[in-house]
């Protein structure tokens, strides 16, 4: 785990170039700094990386903990930060975005042009009565709009919620309606990978549900030009409500704490949550950790392929790399449209210097590549990059080390970056220049970050021993509250059992021996991650169980070569259990239900029926039990307590 990859260290330090922090020295001082004077070190870097409409004088307010504040009474606004900035400093003509379309146009934004779209469509928005405090839904497909959509919220203080374009109908209007929107951002279309989907006939499914009343306006950004339907009043085109719109949108100043977005995730109990973000803390950390992890400088081309319906989208797109001034690449398609060598032709094609994406694509691009000479990426010229990170999901060392060799020609430092939607940004992350990347550990966390591993009771486990990571004091970007949902914010966050005071991760973690290094070991709690995505077990089994022939459903993940981890149900039916095509034709019958109850993402890959699932005598379905079976593994567990032991066989058997 330890073990040193072998990094060129001149070529190294040539690449990261780094002027934030050079040294294990430097980033052990920060990090004593941090310990020594917590508020003051973070106040430093609040005050020099952000600009204030009205500086701040408090910094961390913990007396409603664990409901902390910072910089509370300071003003500031994100899209400022963002945007106007760069207009002052004279770089309005630097290019803000270069957006690959699916079919691989291309189209440039300057920072100027970015800005400007954004006034005009800020002030449409505000000419529709929307403003500070207003929820305004996002449903988008990758696109400059999305940005343009997410940054004129944030300029008129109107609270954000982007729900990620792959979701149904019902996952959107669950959204809608728990947040209380006012107002849906959508596109007729989306293009993805070569297809075209409809978006806005999902958003219509969803408004039409009881719930979702408060929705008075539907802006549809035209992609396609595709046939819609159209609801008089109610919707709007973008370019309408932007057009005879005026050129200058005075940002409006908000409290640090404005919540600058919800984005709702997985937990591992009940419906997703609303993870509420602050407007001050988080983007201190969406520019820190630019600089910090990414290294980011003026002349960079930053690429992050996530979507903009997930947190690293939100702080790695529509935020960090815009505050940060760089200049991003941004993709509306799939990493295997046309071909498998879509991502090198593109950082090829736009000179990469800094690429960020997760291990699942580059666990499937690696197949791709032994498959097919064609695409490999030795077959393109990757020579801009200097800096490469993966994010999601653990990456073991081999996929590392094909990444390092293969993408990075042996001499980019990988930054494999633990953090979470609550955290707003990278927590645990190498710094290029001062901490060594090693493969298949996210090495040590930034400074100021409290990270620590404890067992069960909330007490150090020693290096080398196995527990549940935790974050000890409270940093800027932290997640806020569950909107709406405090009691739940502080029990799944700050349990009782470890004192009520530890950030509780969900993840479990390990510290290398010799050096302290962290390695992530998964979720410990019945949180699933497939391809980088986050999902309940319950949500699944609950969509499961909506079915009118399920009578009971238990969903587990199993290890999986590509995506992670793999979906697998275990499903009780009201009538005899199926068997052969039956099963086959039912097994594919639940699949396509969950697909249009959360969205295709959530389908399971493997469904088996049975009698019965196996339960305590107190009538506790067994899902370790369940887990070691959905791995074919021997049951090791003690199953004496098992109510019903003739069922194992039968699920065994139907595989
Ligand atoms: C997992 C994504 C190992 C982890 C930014 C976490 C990781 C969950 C890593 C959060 C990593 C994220 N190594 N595991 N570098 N990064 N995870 O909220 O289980 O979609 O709790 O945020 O992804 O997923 P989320």
């Amino acid at each position: 785990m330890s073990q040193t990859p072998p990094i060129d260290r001149s070529e190294a330090a040539r690449r990261s170039q780094t002027p934030y922090i050079t040294s294990m020295a430097a980033y052990n001082a920060m990090c004593d700094e941090a310990a020594r004077d917590y508020e003051c070190f973070w106040a430093r870097h609040a005050r020099r990386l952000l600009h204030w409409h009205r500086p701040f004088t408090k910094v961390l307010d913990e007396t409603r903990a664990p409901f902390y504040t910072w910089f509370e009474d300071g003003q500031l606004n994100a899209s400022y930060n963002c945007l106007d900035r760069h207009m002052e400093s004279g770089n309005g003509d630097k290019a803000a975005i270069i957006f690959e379309a699916d079919d691989g146009a291309v189209t440039r934004i300057t920072y100027g042009q970015l800005f400007l779209r954004v006034c005009r469509f800020a002030n449409g928005l505000k000419a529709l009565g929307l403003g500070k405090g207003d929820r305004v839904v996002i449903y988008m497909p990758m696109s400059i709009e999305a940005v343009v959509a997410m940054q004129a919220c944030a300029r008129i203080g109107a609270t954000h919620s982007v729900v990620f374009a792959g979701f149904s109908a019902k996952s959107l209007h669950e959204r809608l309606a728990d947040v209380g929107a006012v107002a849906l951002i959508t596109a007729d279309e989306q293009v993805r990978g070569g297809k075209v989907l409809p978006l806005k006939s999902i958003a219509d499914e969803a408004l039409a549900m009881d719930g979702c009343e408060a929705v008075k306006y539907s802006i549809v950004y035209r992609r396609t030009g595709g046939q819609v339907k159209w609801a008089e009043g109610r919707d709007r085109w973008m370019d309408d409500v932007a057009a005879g719109q005026p050129d200058a949108c005075e940002a409006e100043p908000v409290g640090a704490e404005h919540p600058l977005f919800v984005l709702y995730t997985s937990g591992s109990t009940g419906k997703p949550k609303g993870v509420q973000h602050s407007t001050g803390g988080y983007l201190l950390w969406a520019l820190m950790t630019m600089r910090w992890t990414f290294t980011a400088r003026s002349d960079d081309t930053f690429w992050c392929t996530a979507d903009i319906g997930w947190v690293t989208g939100h702080t790695y797109i529509a935020y960090g790399p815009l505050a940060a001034g760089v200049t991003q690449v941004m993709f509306e398609g799939v990493p295997t449209f046309p071909n498998a060598g879509r991502f090198w032709e593109m950082i090829q094609r736009h000179k990469v210097s800094i690429f960020y994406t997760a291990p699942t694509a580059i666990r499937s691009l690696i197949k791709a590549a032994d498959a097919d000479e064609e695409i490999h990426p030795k077959r393109y010229d990757l020579s801009s990059l200097r800096i490469l990170g993966t994010v999601g999901e653990p990456i073991s060392p081999d996929v590392w080390m094909w990444y390092f060799k293969n993408i990075g020609n042996g001499h980019c430092p990988i930054v494999d970056t633990f953090w979470q939607t609550e955290t707003g940004g990278h927590v645990i992350a190498p710094m290029p220049g001062a901490t060594p990347s090693v493969p298949g550990s996210c090495t040590l966390p930034l400074p100021g970050i409290m990270a620590a591993i404890v067992d069960e009771t909330g007490n150090d486990v020693p290096n080398g021993h196995g527990g549940l990571l935790v974050i000890k004091r409270p940093w800027p970007s932290m997640i806020r509250t569950v909107w709406g949902d405090p009691e739940r914010f502080a029990k799944s966050y700050f349990p009782e059992e470890l004192g009520g005071r530890l950030y509780l991760a969900g993840d479990g973690a390990i510290r290398d021996k010799d050096t302290g290094h962290f390695t992530i070991t998964g979720r410990i709690d019945d949180v699933l991650n497939v391809s980088g995505h986050r999902m309940g077990t319950m949500e699944i089994e609950s969509a499961l169980g909506s079915h009118p022939l399920v009578a009971e459903a238990a969903v587990v993940g199993r290890p999986d070569d590509t995506t992670g981890e793999a979906i697998c149900a275990f499903v009780v039916l009201k009538r005899p259990r199926p068997i052969g095509d039956e099963a086959a034709r039912l097994a594919g019958e639940l699949r396509a239900w969950v697909g249009r109850e959360i969205g295709p993402i959530a389908k399971p890959k493997e469904i088996r029926f049975a009698d019965n699932l196996p339960k305590t005598r107190s009538g506790k379905i067994m899902r370790r039990l369940l887990r070691s079976m959905s791995k074919g593994e021997e049951i090791a567990q003690d199953i004496s307590t098992l109510e019903n032991p003739s069922i194992i066989e039968q699920l065994r058997e139907s595989t």
